[in-house]
């Protein structure tokens, strides 16, 4: 096993640097390089006949969902509904025949999304599934399956299936706003050229992991974190969150920017650090305003964003991690890199056993 590991000391770091080749091998699946356009998928349903979609899933995949919702619907005006699987299953949502609904996970094998993916069939839905094992329970029981091609996965905090699910989602989302007429093919261009990017920037972000490193020695003293964002930075700021206190036990909890000042503002002290993703794009400011009701209250900021919100920002912060300028809709596949880099290493320095941490597993096949 030790030699699956390559050079690398956990099986976390090396799924990390796996993914610009998984991310390259995945858009390859969906992107025509040649003409600029995404592959037509294999759909159960045209897209151009839908009114909503679900979406269910757990963990990770749940978050990835909750990206995709935004692409859905802002390039495709596709409403979505998503839900954790353990509770879409049981709240008999009602769900029109004919119908999409949306599981996402990486083992195909989770009891919640499997049980949601049977409820939605019995209610007469099509289920497409962005899963990663092929041969899966959930793969061989929905409608149809859209791969993703990140490979087989051994940290049980999911890193590169996570990336690969944005990419299918990020994919898919573009092949509804083309098929809805919502999106020009010009945007639909930008959008493509942009992940064609994807893999490129990705190994970029992955040059920032010594800053990262470093800082993770003061995440490492916190006992709680709280990361801020906004638009599909907020999901990031979930996923953030879920990635450091599954591996380093460290309590963490993502909230949407804007809702700082409805809790998680009490909380804030010099004790607790804040991680804000905020890429320099139309929500900025309002996440900038944000970050500066932080620092009035004496909270240490780490700011994820690139040169232009740097510039902008203008604040004191514990760090400023800079990323590169990049088209918004694939900011969340970038910035996941710095979110995962800093469990990693807090989790790491903190001596805990990131493949392997306590209590959880890598699929959850009971309730
Ligand atoms: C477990 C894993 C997570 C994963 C979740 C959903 O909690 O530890 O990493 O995100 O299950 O798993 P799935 O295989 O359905 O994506």
């Amino acid at each position: 096993y030790a030699a699956d590991k390559g050079n690398h000391r956990h099986f976390m770091a090396k799924e990390i640097y796996e993914q610009p080749e998984v991310v390259a091998r995945t858009l390859a699946h969906y992107i025509d390089m040649a003409r600029g356009r995404v592959c037509p998928v294999d759909m159960p349903v045209d897209f151009a006949r839908l009114d909503r979609i679900s979406i269910a899933a757990c963990g990770t995949a749940y978050l990835a969902g909750m990206v995709g919702k935004y692409w859905f619907e802002r390039f495709a005006r596709l409403p979505v509904e998503i839900d954790v699987a353990s509770e879409f299953r049981y709240r008999e949502a009602p769900l029109e025949k004919g119908g999409l609904t949306l599981v996402i996970s990486q083992s195909g094998e989770t009891a919640d999304t499997l049980a949601s993916l049977r409820y939605a069939k019995q209610c007469g839905q099509n289920v497409l599934a962005v899963v990663n094992v092929p041969t899966s329970t959930i793969a061989r029981e929905s409608t149809a399956v859209a791969p993703t091609l990140a490979g087989i996965e051994v940290g049980v905090a999911s890193t590169k299936a996570f990336l690969c699910q944005l990419t299918v989602l990020l994919c898919l989302a573009v092949a509804a706003g083309r098929a809805r007429g919502t999106l020009s093919a010009e945007d639909e261009r930008g959008i493509v050229d942009a992940l064609i990017g994807v893999p490129g920037l990705l190994a970029e972000a992955l040059k920032g992991e010594r800053q990262i490193e470093v800082l993770a020695r003061e995440i490492a003293k916190a006992t709680d974190v709280l990361y801020l964002g906004r638009g599909t930075s907020y999901p990031l700021a979930m996923e953030g969150a879920l990635k450091l206190k599954e591996i380093s036990y460290i309590h963490a909890e993502g909230y949407a920017a804007g809702e700082l000042k409805h809790g998680p503002i009490a909380l804030i002290d010099e004790r607790m650090p804040v991680i804000v993703i905020a890429p320099y794009d139309a929500v900025f400011e309002k996440t900038a305003s944000n970050m500066q009701e932080v620092a009035a209250r004496g909270g240490r900021i780490v700011l994820l964003t690139d040169e232009r919100g740097a510039a902008e920002a203008g604040l004191e912060t514990l760090a400023t991690v800079k990323l590169p300028e990049v088209h918004p809709a694939v900011a969340p596949l970038i910035y996941t890199v710095p979110v995962q880099l800093l469990a990693y290493h807090t989790a790491v320095f903190m001596g805990k056993d990131v493949d392997q941490p306590r209590n959880l597993a890598k699929s959850v096949t009971v309730e």
